[in-house]
């Protein structure tokens, strides 16, 4: 098989194996450590808790955090023999249908892999997976734009990205290169918009006061040059972060105030895509 044949054989398989897929939704950064897989994880609970069929892919082949997010690091993986050839069942939590690049190799081996067998692990992984039917696939991706973002976006058909970004400027510029990378012409996936964490600090006992630790103006002046709209503010809190080292993101509860952040940006996110 040539090249060419090749290529075309891995975009026939993506289209099978997402043809009962209705909406992609990358989430992505210009930098590592702002919050994309917590903003990916609670943002696939509270489309969940809309109603809607929701799966999340961890293709953060570099440093995946989805099995440790839903506290399942050391859950086998399944396969299923359909005419021949074996696909894997995607890990069932909360509702939501996991996948990850974490599932299959530890991270100290992770963080070898070249470019072009990092993206091939990637597709493999996505088209190998029995998804089923899903309104909503959500990716939490690599921070940056390397070949894991360029074959997402080119390769995959990603209904819109959402870019997490912190409040200081040096984020700021990181993001502004990814958001680039999205809107360039060969590549044309549609932005949804960002999402600014860690926006402010609020203590649990003062839930109405807002603390600017990291400033105001870095994403004031990054939505206005990049024409993006802010989806959401979310806090930076400790519940957020104990929730997510337990395995239980904080969406799952109801009550939290962080909580409602996150069911209005997955609010916001439906409308947008459904328009
Ligand atoms: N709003 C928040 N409040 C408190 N802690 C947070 C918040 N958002 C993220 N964190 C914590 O910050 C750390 C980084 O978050 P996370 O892993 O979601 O970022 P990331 O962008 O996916 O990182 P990477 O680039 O490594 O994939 C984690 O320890 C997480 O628990
Ligand atoms: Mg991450």
């Amino acid at each position: 098989m040539n090249i060419f044949e090749k290529q075309k054989e891995t975009q026939d398989k993506i289209k099978q194996a997402l043809s009962n897929v209705k909406h992609l939704v990358a989430v992505g950064s210009g930098k590592g450590g702002v919050g994309k897989s917590t903003i990916a994880a609670n943002l696939a609970i509270s489309l969940a808790k809309l109603g809607f069929k929701v799966g999340l892919a961890d293709v953060d082949i570099y440093g995946p955090s989805i099995p440790t997010l839903f506290n399942i690091e050391n859950q086998e993986v399944a396969g299923r023999e359909i005419e021949g050839k074996v696909y894997i069942e995607p890990i069932e939590k909360f509702g939501i249908k996991l996948m990850s690049i974490g599932f299959f190799v530890d991270n100290d081996k992770a963080l070898i892999w070249r470019g072009p067998m990092a993206s091939n692990t990637i597709t493999q992984l996505i088209s190998d997976t029995l998804w089923g039917e899903l309104d909503y696939l959500i990716f939490d991706m690599p921070p940056g734009t390397g070949d894991i973002q360029l074959t997402i976006s080119k390769e995959l058909p990603i209904s819109g990205a959402i870019f997490v970004s912190t409040p200081q400027e040096l984020a700021v510029a990181d993001v502004r290169r990814a958001v680039n990378m999205f809107n360039n012409k060969d590549i044309n996936v549609p932005i949804l918009g960002l999402v600014e964490n860690m926006a402010y600090f609020t203590p649990k006992e003062l839930p109405d006061n807002k603390y600017y630790i990291f400033g105001k103006n870095g994403i004031k002046n990054l939505i206005d040059e990049l024409n993006l709209e802010l989806l959401e503010q979310i806090p930076i809190t400790e519940d957020i972060s104990q929730t997510n080292d337990s395995g239980n993101p904080i969406s799952l509860d109801s009550d939290a105030l962080e909580t409602k952040h996150f069911m209005s940006l997955a609010s916001k996110i439906n409308k947008k895509l459904n328009k």
